[in-house]
């Protein structure tokens, strides 16, 4: 069985949709742990919500990453909570090497883009602004670059005539919801 420490900045929508994958026994797993590095971030309300251990994690004095003793602490926390798995959630800081070598092939991200197309920030905007009909999103093993890591499962998004970022993001996050708890099964089950 999986035990996933989940890492989130915001609202926490992708781990909720992993927590009821669970919940409803359609993913054999278990939420170690939920951690963010922003204090009032609506993801750690959420875990309080449904009785799972939520942590804020101070990462000063880095803006953009989790390294030194954040990260060193994120690794002690993870152990603590007996994760073996990480699952980043909307996680805005990039992870460095030693939380990728503490465990090495078990860490993945969802992105709101197909990769390779659109990475880093603002990828509904990216798309909107590049013009393509079809976007969507992707579940992938993180690396050491960002967003470069072997894919697990994309699903597409059509972009609609009239658009704005928002509503292609809503759009977006629906298929998030879906595709995360799948990467997962494929996982939890060893198909991957
Ligand atoms: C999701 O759309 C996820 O793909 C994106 O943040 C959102 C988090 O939503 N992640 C990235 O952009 C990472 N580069 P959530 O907090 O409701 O799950």
């Amino acid at each position: 069985m999986l035990n996933i420490a989940i890492f989130g900045s915001g609202s926490g929508s992708n781990y909720q949709a992993i927590a009821e994958a669970i919940e409803a026994g359609t993913l054999d797993a278990r939420i170690a742990c939920v951690l963010s590095d922003v204090e009032d971030a609506f993801i750690l309300e959420r875990a309080r919500r449904l009785g799972h251990p939520a942590i804020h994690l101070d990462c000063a004095p880095f803006k953009t990453k989790l390294d030194g003793e954040a990260e060193a602490r994120a690794i002690e926390l993870i152990r603590e909570h007996d994760g073996d798995f990480v699952a980043l959630a909307g996680f805005m800081r990039i992870v460095k090497p030693g939380l990728l070598n503490a465990f090495a092939g078990r860490i993945i991200n969802i992105h709101p883009s197909l990769l390779p197309n659109f990475p880093g920030l603002e990828a509904g905007k990216q798309a909107l602004e590049a013009g393509v009909a079809e976007t969507g999103c992707t579940v992938h093993f993180v690396d050491a670059g960002i967003d470069t890591g072997a894919v697990i499962i994309q699903r597409k998004v059509s972009v609609l005539p009239g658009d704005t970022e928002e509503t292609l993001m809503n759009r977006i996050h629906e298929q998030e919801h879906l595709a995360y708890p799948e990467a997962l099964r494929k996982i939890a089950s060893g198909e991957i």
